[in-house]
């Protein structure tokens, strides 16, 4: 599959992040909607839509039970890197946007953006932290992942697939949409079994959670394992394979939506001033390194 694509054609998207924006068309800021777009940032352009719409259909095609297994195997070893937080935040920051270096913020920033809204808000500290963190996991990245296997909406895998997600017609290319086994409503799963016990598709948010599991509280863990899983988050699709923790754990995933999508400050926050706040933050839940 994947190695019939050259480079090019399987990271279509000229910045890893330009699938969000598309989400942001999805969910607009409700405190935005009357304001003008380019008051905000002026992303509406048909080219970016056509390659994240080009990055989905790679998602969807490719995303299926077996290979979430595979990556999982080459994945949750853990033996890529061993790395502070801090070498990870300087690693994430190498990944450059091909389209337009000079527009958007690196990755530092966003983390930062959406951290600070959170603390700025009275938040624990631990949910502070969590925004901090929650998109480290697109180091995949640099371990030469492509885009369809590191962002973009995440959804159950081994069942049927929600019409609700985004280009939801791309999946009848996707070999598990013809598989018995894999294309009814519970598929392998049994009712209100737990996400715990579902495969996710795979990409920066499951790879990060097995990397913080040891280390968060219970609702820090499930804003990392599942912020883009918005068929369930926000369209609430999946109601059926999850339990009651999961039911309360998710408000914490909805309380976060919000500080990811909208957090974009006019004026980026000033990481050296920020700084010290964050090395004892992260020095009270993390150890020193961190395998990767
Ligand atoms: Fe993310
Ligand atoms: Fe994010």
């Amino acid at each position: 599959m994947k190695e019939s694509l050259d480079k090019d054609q399987s990271n279509p998207m000229g910045n890893v992040d330009d699938w969000e924006e598309n989400i942001l068309e999805r969910y607009p800021d409700p405190s935005q909607v009357k304001k003008e777009k380019e008051d905000f940032r002026n992303y509406v352009d048909s080219e970016r839509l056509d390659t994240v719409k080009e990055f989905y259909r790679l998602n969807h095609e490719y995303q299926t039970y077996d290979f979430v297994c595979f990556k999982e195997d080459e994945f949750l070893k853990f033996d890529k890197k061993e790395m502070s937080i801090w070498e990870a935040v300087d690693f994430l920051n190498t990944l450059v946007d091909d389209s337009d270096p000079d527009i958007d913020l690196d990755q530092l920033q966003h983390l930062l953006q959406t951290s600070e809204a959170i603390r700025a808000d009275g938040h624990p500290d631990w949910f502070v932290l969590t925004g901090f963190l929650h998109d480290l996991g697109k180091i995949l990245c640099l371990f030469g992942e492509p885009q369809w296997a590191v962002v973009g909406d995440t959804f159950p895998v081994g069942c049927a697939f929600s019409d609700k997600i985004v280009y939801s017609d791309f999946f009848k290319k996707n070999p598990d949409y013809t598989d018995n086994r894999y294309n009814t409503k519970y598929g392998i799963y049994k009712p209100n079994c737990g996400l715990d016990n579902v495969k996710m598709s795979w990409g920066h948010d499951e790879y990060l959670y097995h990397i913080m599991k040891d280390y968060l509280p219970d609702p820090a863990l499930y804003i990392i394992r599942y912020h883009s899983f918005y068929s369930q988050h926000r369209e609430n699709d999946y109601l059926h394979l999850m339990n009651e923790k999961d039911i309360e754990m998710f408000e914490w995933v909805k309380k976060f939506n919000p500080y990811d999508l909208y957090s974009k400050a006019p004026v980026p926050p000033d990481a050296n001033e920020l700084l010290p706040y964050y090395k004892e933050l992260v020095a009270k839940y993390l150890p020193e390194k961190l395998k990767f």
